[in-house]
């Protein structure tokens, strides 16, 4: 009786915050990662894990979904003398280099490999810091021919590879560009955008 009355009253604590939806569709806590060294901060759901070496400044990854991932990358201290958002040019301006890079990252020397991009949505906003951050959204699909060689063209048959949804968060502070970069299968994006909005909302830059 006592276990269950235990029991009960866990229960009903995740629930308050979580409205009674199947176990696996529950809102995940969030945990807050705060960098004072680098000057950043931001929210992550806490079942993420945290990967090192993976090149960035920091970089987490979902435990199930291996593609979905999260990194904070920022412009070198010494060589970089960003002054505000506004150096980048409109958010629009800011979307096609966000692109830009991104396709350069991805670069494929596979023969046969295809890519297709698109700027889904660009937007700024003032946080509750009083800093402006700039959102970028982006659609990759990627596609290779299953039989480059092939002499006759109707035998190269484009296959889509992946199709991925890249988030883009963007602050500056301390004279650094700073980025948060989600990377999720567009597929998983539609299941669990309200929780990357949320990381990408929570995205803070501050002086150090
Ligand atoms: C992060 O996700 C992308 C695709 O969304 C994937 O290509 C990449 O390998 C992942 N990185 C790590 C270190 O897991």
């Amino acid at each position: 009786m006592m276990m269950g009355g235990l029991l009960m009253s866990g229960l009903t604590m995740l629930s308050e915050a979580n409205l009674p939806t199947p176990a696996f569709a529950l809102t995940p806590v969030f945990r807050e990662y705060i960098d004072t060294f680098d000057g950043y901060s931001f929210k992550y759901p806490q079942n993420w894990i945290q990967v090192r070496g993976a090149g960035a400044d920091i970089f987490f990854r979902d435990p199930i979904v291996l593609d979905e991932n999260l990194s904070v990358e920022f412009s070198s201290p010494s060589s970089s003398k960003y002054k505000s958002l506004e150096d980048l040019g409109s958010p629009e301006e800011a979307g096609k280099k966000v692109l830009r890079q991104y396709l350069t990252e991805f670069m494929s020397t596979r023969l046969g490999v295809k890519r297709e991009s698109n700027i889904l949505t660009t937007s700024s906003r003032v946080a509750d810091d009083g800093k402006l951050y700039y959102q970028v959204e982006v659609n990759i699909k990627s596609y290779a021919n299953n039989n480059e060689l092939a002499v006759m063209p109707q035998d190269r048959v484009a296959r889509l590879e992946w199709d991925r949804r890249y988030l883009a968060v963007l602050g500056v502070e301390n004279n650094r560009l700073y980025s948060l970069r989600l990377q999720t299968p567009e597929k998983v994006f539609l299941e669990e955008e309200k929780d990357l909005r949320r990381v990408m909302e929570s995205f803070r830059v501050e002086k150090i």
